[in-house]
């Protein structure tokens, strides 16, 4: 019988426990063992290893976080950390780890297959979406949507006070929260990496239309550019007004997953139950257009070229519609 590992690593992502339960199921459906790693790599190395079955995952398909719980391990960004890594892969006859996570992990995954061989396949789960070889990873848009209700809020004291609000969102080196909550959100601008535009512009945009009358804005900042508290300060230097910045932070990593996580979740596991069956290692399960797409962590960890043009072409329109 085949015995599978499963972790989850890195930041949380909302639909990484609608993932583990997609897996474990399908795994016991398809006549193998569950073994759960707890706190993702780290827990590899101090061997902290659970049995899981089907009950073990009752009732998560909506939760946040994950039960596994996860963490960043300098440990195995070590070969020593690794090595220990792999004395508890082989100490409990894990012949494949499915490892539910984002970059980071999936570079810690292929490091993993080319010194020790060991088999894993990755599902993509990290509010960023920033991993190719897959449209979505899970949590993503759910971030979305958490950033998306924070920025109507902010708008009622926006409008009734007249000032401009400077809202940082998470997003590491890609905009993917940013550019997304800056269009349905009605932002006047977003800041994001990779653009021309720069702050120095903007303050003249805001000076010129305070002239034609215009009163507020917010201002969507992706993290991976500047804070808020910077971005307020020098648009409140150069132009006068009054400005607050508010950085959205880990809120954006909480709260139970959209129906279309819990779905994307769900058909990752299975895929991924599915990929390992067919002697699939060293690569991520994604959907690209709506078909499975399985990539090499190689490919995977690379930036997405296509991600960043939709990036560019959601922003123009932004910009247009706040005129
Ligand atoms: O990768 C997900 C993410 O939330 C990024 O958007 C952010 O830069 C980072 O994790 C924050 O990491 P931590 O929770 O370790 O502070």
């Amino acid at each position: 019988m085949k015995r599978i590992g499963i972790l989850t690593s890195g930041g949380d992502a909302p639909g990484m426990n609608a993932a583990i339960r997609s897996v474990t199921r399908c795994a016991i459906h398809s006549g193998m063992e569950v073994k759960g790693i707890l706190r993702g790599y780290q827990g590899l190395i101090n061997n902290e290893v659970i049995d899981m079955d089907a009950r073990s995952v009752s009732n998560i398909l909506g939760r946040g976080g994950t039960i596994l719980k996860t963490a960043r391990s300098e440990e195995f960004m070590t070969e020593d950390g690794r090595k220990k890594a792999f004395e508890t892969v082989e100490k409990n006859g894990l012949d494949d780890i499915v490892v539910i996570g984002g970059n980071g992990s999936f570079q810690g995954a292929h490091i993993f297959w080319k010194e020790f061989k060991v088999r894993t396949i990755g599902i993509p789960a990290t509010i960023d979406n920033d991993i190719s070889g897959s449209d979505y990873s899970i949590g993503a848009y759910t971030a979305v949507n958490t950033a998306l209700d924070a920025i109507d809020k902010i708008r009622d004291t926006v409008t009734s006070m007249e000032r401009i609000y400077v809202i940082e969102v998470m997003g590491r080196e890609e905009p993917f929260i940013a550019i997304r909550v800056g269009l349905a959100g009605g932002a006047e601008d977003v800041l994001f990496p990779y653009n021309e535009y720069n702050i120095e512009d903007m303050c003249e945009d805001i000076i010129l239309g305070r002239k034609i009358g215009k009163i507020s804005w917010i201002i969507v900042v992706s993290e991976g550019v500047a804070s808020a508290p910077s971005v307020a300060d020098i648009i409140r230097k150069r132009t006068n007004f009054s400005v607050r910045p508010i950085v959205l932070g880990h809120i954006q990593r909480g709260g139970a997953p959209e129906a279309f996580d819990r779905i994307l979740a769900s058909r990752l596991g299975f895929n991924a139950v599915e990929a390992l069956l067919e002697g699939h290692t060293d690569a991520m399960v994604g959907i690209v257009s709506e078909e499975l797409k399985i990539t090499p962590y190689e490919e995977a960890i690379k930036k997405d070229c296509k991600k960043r043009l939709l990036n560019e072409k959601l922003y123009k329109i932004t910009k247009v519609l706040a005129t």
